[in-house]
């Protein structure tokens, strides 16, 4: 008996038995090899997800490493969630993802599992997935991509896309420097290199103890990437036979940690929602508040785009995850144990910060703080903030509201030379939260109106459901909780009404009278279902608002209800079944 999961399936000596075992046998695998840990690979390949393009050569040397350690490597596939071709955002997919991921961990014989993820909803997705299946598991991300070069400079994935976007819509780039820059902007395979959130996640993930110390900075294209991929493997074998579960890893203190690495890279605030919805897997509580608590006490040391100035490989050069850890150690809990078998304080023993730049020392901050959590009339469950890319002077703000209905009512304005807008105005974008967008979409960074960009206006203040790229910066109030489409204040401003911000205080108000602001909403129309059918009218009923993560409502736990079986029904036992 090997106490495998796996054996559950291969082990009997009946119908069942044989039939499983001549499943592995049409793969080659001899059936005394059957009592050796059955490892998945969970490859999320996709011609039409660039971020993610080498997973294949990742997932080849997970399976040499795998069958070194004396496992059975068994690669399967999962939806690939992708940033930029999905529509109307991948994060309305990340859940399905998760649902995938985690539905095939269930139903099939694996032991354990290495999960490959680059593009941002991929890594939150999987981990979600393998977190409710609660078998062993370690993570391998796929790694920054080369930076491309544009008129002699180094251009990062997407901060600097936005920058130039800016520069077309002023008139000051030709139809040719754009198409120029579009064939400069993404050289290779990997995922976005600056400090956006498939950066920020592979580094939590780190953090999370998920992943193996160092590998989230390693360059996509570096064979040192596939050389992780092996250890991995070799990793993931062990895990099978010592069977340790991610809910071992995936702690709450684990979370703090994860916490307090988000703030201290100033990372992005897509990593609020997912890992308050990783946690929630778990039956783990995170709350804004527990984000305000951590961000409060945390500085942002790592210079990194769009905070600052450098790129994610940039920080692999300065020592790594491991070195921005060992530094903001006191900040940390680090008897948590980490998917490699030791703990986060044996891990970090030895690392070490490179220069002063760009992890800077704890005691010389680039920023006081990362991320700040808002709330107040017009947000009662709160909304976030990223201080670190966000103006100074316009953290303290009140000015007149401009509202826009939606993305389209925006895209058919924002430009507008009429426009009734200053750099005081508070620009405010609705029905782009989860329900509304639907999906959230990464609409929060409001353009600056074209006017104001040619008077020299780079930042103004914008308040909206909806989330923003890890890559993007400015004065953006997003996440807006609860959302408008599900009867929040935000649907209840008017043009003109005085938005108060004060990221300090805390505070976002509506500044109308409170029996106005009431009256208001309760004549708010109702809002009929979008959607009839699919997943999208599942996604509509039972998407949790963003303070929530915007996990489905069914997939969280019940708290106190007791572990499911890692089980699935339907192993017959003896000589008598079919499939
Ligand atoms: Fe895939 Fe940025 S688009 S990570």
């Amino acid at each position: 008996m090997t106490g495998l999961r796996s054996e559950r399936w291969f082990g009997p000596s009946d119908i069942s038995g044989l039939l499983h075992r001549s499943v592995l046998r049409t793969s080659g695998v001899a059936g005394e090899s059957a009592g050796r840990p059955l490892v998945g690979i969970c490859n999320c390949w996709s011609d039409l997800v660039n971020c993610n393009l080498h997973f294949r050569a990742i997932a080849e040397s997970v399976r040499r490493g795998v069958l070194t350690a004396g496992g059975i490597p068994a690669e399967f596939p999962a939806i690939s969630v992708g940033e930029t071709l999905m529509k109307p955002t991948s994060m309305m997919y990340r859940n399905l993802m998760s649902m995938d991921v985690e539905e095939s961990l269930r139903a099939y014989p694996f032991d354990a599992v290495v999960l490959i993820a680059s593009c941002d909803k991929t890594i939150p997705a999987q981990l979600m997935g393998a977190a409710s299946a609660d078998l062993p598991a370690i993570m391998i991300t796929g790694g920054p991509a080369e930076p491309g070069r544009y008129k002699g400079k180094r251009l990062s994935t997407a901060t600097d896309l936005w920058r130039y976007a800016d520069e077309f819509r002023a008139g000051r780039m030709s139809e040719d420097e754009m198409s120029e820059l579009e064939a400069s902007l993404q050289p290779s395979v990997g995922h976005c290199n600056e400090m956006g959130t498939a950066s920020s996640l592979s580094a939590v993930v780190e953090a999370l103890g998920m992943s193996l110390p160092g590998s989230s900075t390693v360059p996509a294209t570096h064979g040192r990437r596939l050389a992780l991929g092996e250890l991995c493997g070799a990793r993931a074998v062990e895990l099978a036979r010592e069977g340790t579960r991610i809910s071992s890893i995936l702690t709450r203190a684990a979370f703090e940690n994860a916490i307090t690495t988000l703030m201290a890279l100033g990372g992005s605030t897509n990593g609020v929602v997912h890992l308050i919805a990783l946690a929630g897997r778990l039956g783990i509580e995170l709350t804004l508040d527990d984000f305000a608590r951590i961000s409060a006490r945390t500085p942002v040391l790592a210079n990194m785009k769009p905070t600052g100035e450098h790129l994610f490989q940039d920080l692999h050069d300065a020592g790594g995850v491991p070195a921005l850890l060992a530094e903001i150690e006191s900040l940390l809990d680090t008897s948590v144990l980490t998917v490699t078998g030791a703990t986060l304080a044996e891990e970090l023993a030895g690392a070490e910060r490179i220069g002063d730049d760009p992890i800077r020392p704890l005691g010389n901050p680039l920023k006081p703080a990362a991320i700040g959590v808002v709330r107040g009339s017009l947000a009662p469950r709160g909304a976030i903030v990223k201080l670190s890319a966000a103006s100074p002077e316009l953290m303290r703000h009140r000015g007149p509201a401009l509202v826009f209905e939606d993305i389209s009512d925006l895209a058919a304005r924002i430009d507008d030379p009429d426009l009734p807008a200053t750099a005081d105005t508070v620009l405010v974008l609705r029905n782009a939260g989860p329900i509304g967008g639907p999906g959230m979409p990464e609409w929060g960074a409001l353009p600056i109106p074209a006017k104001l960009i040619r008077e020299g206006v780079t930042d103004m203040v914008r308040v909206s459901d909806a989330r923003m790229s890890g890559t993007a910066f400015g004065t953006a109030v997003l996440h807006v909780s609860p959302e408008s489409a599900a009867g929040g204040p935000l649907a209840a401003v008017q043009n003109g009404d005085p938005i108060v911000l004060d990221c300090e205080a805390g505070l976002l108000e509506l500044d109308i009278p409170e029996a106005e602001l009431a009256s208001r909403l309760e004549t708010l129309p109702g809002r009929p279902a979008r959607y009839e059918r699919g997943y999208r009218a599942l996604y509509e009923a039972h998407v949790l608002q963003a303070d929530q993560g915007c996990d489905f409502d069914f997939l969280r736990p019940s708290p106190g209800a007791p572990a499911e079986d890692d089980l699935p029904t339907g192993i017959l036992e003896g000589w008598i079944g079919g499939w």
